[in-house]
């Protein structure tokens, strides 16, 4: 078995896979409103990741097995993803970074440690950027979340920091 994790950069961009290469969720709560139904969400999508990798000089991530890509993260400071502010939370630092999404797409490749794979690569490449700490808001009770239940992070070595909701926890790991 293959596995391998490449950055999310212009010339891996198509191989992000479904639904995530054309998902706006984090862009801003108001703007995807808005988005007009003959639109193309992949061309707004790549257009938002160009702006923020030049911004902060990285995005995310794809998980490939066999060459082929199974899953993607994408991560950020707090200010790349401005539907944050939709969760209540105020307590995400400068030197924190916001995990927004980890994807893992076909029910069949969960389970087999790829998330966990994929999240400590995430956590290896924020340690070298120089990152304290790493959050998201975590699901309770359900997995259906961009970042995926509650469950999972606690089992990562994460802990609740605050609770804006009670079903989005916001959850830390130092780095
Ligand atoms: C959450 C997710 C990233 C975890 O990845 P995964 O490959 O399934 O998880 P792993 O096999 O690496 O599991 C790592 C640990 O987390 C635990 N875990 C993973 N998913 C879990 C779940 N749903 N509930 C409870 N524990 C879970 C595992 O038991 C394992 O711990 P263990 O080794 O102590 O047993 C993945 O399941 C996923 O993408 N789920 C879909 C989430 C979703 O619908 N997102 C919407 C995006 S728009």
């Amino acid at each position: 078995m293959f596995l391998e994790v490449k950055d999310i950069s212009s010339s891996n961009f198509d191989e992000i896979p479904p639904p995530c290469i054309s998902c706006l969720y984090w862009k801003d709560t108001s703007f995807v409103e808005n988005v007009p139904k003959d639109i193309d969400r992949r061309i707004l999508k790549k257009k938002w990741l160009q702006e923020l990798f030049q911004k902060f000089g990285f995005v995310g991530k794809i998980l490939y097995l066999e060459d082929k890509p199974i899953g993607c993260a994408f991560y950020g400071p707090f200010e790349a993803f401005p539907s944050i502010k939709s969760y209540g939370s105020t307590k995400i630092s400068q030197k924190e970074v916001f995990l927004a999404c980890l994807y893992i797409v076909a029910k069949e490749h969960r389970g087999k440690g790829f998330g966990r794979f994929l999240l400590n690569s995430v956590i290896e490449d924020l340690r070298k950027r120089g990152f304290k700490a790493i959050v998201t808001f975590a699901r309770r009770g359900s997995s259906d979340n961009p970042s995926g239940p509650l469950s999972f992070y606690l089992s990562e070595g994460f802990r609740v920091v605050d609770e804006p909701t009670k079903d989005f926890p916001l959850v830390r790991k130092d780095l």
